[in-house]
């Protein structure tokens, strides 16, 4: 007693006691994410030189984002995509098949179990909105099609909101499940999808007004490919009109994603059954990779 060594004095010390700490964790790679957690969170601390109200600030932050969640709102995930660590995971985790479709963040909104629709029908059950036609091919990485590939796509409605997010809209407005045909094609009707603010009225909403960041991302189709023998690919189409391509809340953009839509007019084309306005068609082929 009393001539005892115990070395926790120093941060380092600190750093070096809290790794070893895990050392004895059965699962290896378990203890490898504790212990580089350990590592990061200490030398965070030490590099900002964080003072104690900094840290309880930051703890005050973290129990009310986790208050903020609820079945149906992930204020985590949130925290997550507005500070680049989701789309950094996904960039960990995908994007080495060169010739592939790029992925980006699924988002909060995504339903499973979208209806079947057959091909050149409208997933727009009300019809305000630009009309829009999307029309791509599902191939593989050496330009083949996939026949039978799963394209299961959600958009937001002209006042900015996912039919899930949204009590006045049919609970299956703006989403399908379509399957591509023999020769990879697939195609349906829909309405030009919006900006919109992601949700900013909990504490990631706070966060990004108190940094003087927007909430904004540009308006997109989600879409999730999928194929037997290949990998599946969750992804957006970005519209290259939109203003906020270079300022996506949450990192979201990747230039191979960015698709332009081409407007036509009733008064110099036949406009498809049942379009009376001027509409855009956008193209939307997607490369799958080799599953493994
Ligand atoms: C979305 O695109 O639906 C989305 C993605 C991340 C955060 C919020 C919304
Ligand atoms: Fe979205």
């Amino acid at each position: 007693m009393g001539n005892q060594q115990v070395k926790t004095t120093t941060p380092e010390e600190i750093t070096e006691a809290a790794v070893g700490s895990f050392d004895s964790c059965p699962d290896e790679r378990t203890r490898e994410i504790l212990q580089k957690l350990v590592r990061h969170l200490h030398a965070f601390a030490v590099d900002a030189r964080l003072t104690e109200e900094e840290w309880m600030a930051g703890i005050q932050f973290l129990t009310r984002t986790g208050q903020a969640c609820t079945d149906t709102r992930q204020e985590f995930i949130l925290l997550s995509d507005t500070l680049g660590l989701s789309m950094a995971v996904d960039a960990i985790n995908h994007g080495k098949g060169a010739d592939a479709t790029e992925s980006t963040v699924l988002g909060p909104f995504y339903v499973p179990d979208s209806p079947w629709r057959a091909n050149g029908d409208a997933i727009n059950i009300e019809a305000d909105g630009e009309p829009v036609i999307v029309q791509g091919r599902v191939t593989n990485t050496a330009d083949h099609p996939i026949a039978g590939a799963v394209v299961d796509v959600w958009q937001n409605s002209t006042n900015e909101l996912y039919a899930v997010q949204d009590p006045s809209q049919p609970p299956d407005n703006l989403r399908g499940r379509f399957r591509a045909g023999d020769d990879g094609r697939f195609w349906f009707r829909t309405i030009r999808p919006v900006d919109y603010p992601i949700p900013h009225d909990g504490p990631v909403g706070e966060m990004l007004a108190s940094v003087g960041r927007h909430p904004w991302r540009p308006a997109h189709i989600h879409l999730i490919v999928s194929a037997p023998g290949y990998e599946p690919v969750t992804t957006h189409i970005f519209d290259a009109d939109s203003r906020y391509l270079d300022s996506d809340a949450v990192f979201g953009v990747k230039s191979s994603l960015i698709r332009e839509f081409q407007r036509h007019d009733p008064a110099t084309e036949p406009a498809p059954p049942g379009v009376d306005r001027p509409w855009y068609t956008v193209d939307c082929s997607l490369a799958l990779e080799p599953a493994g």
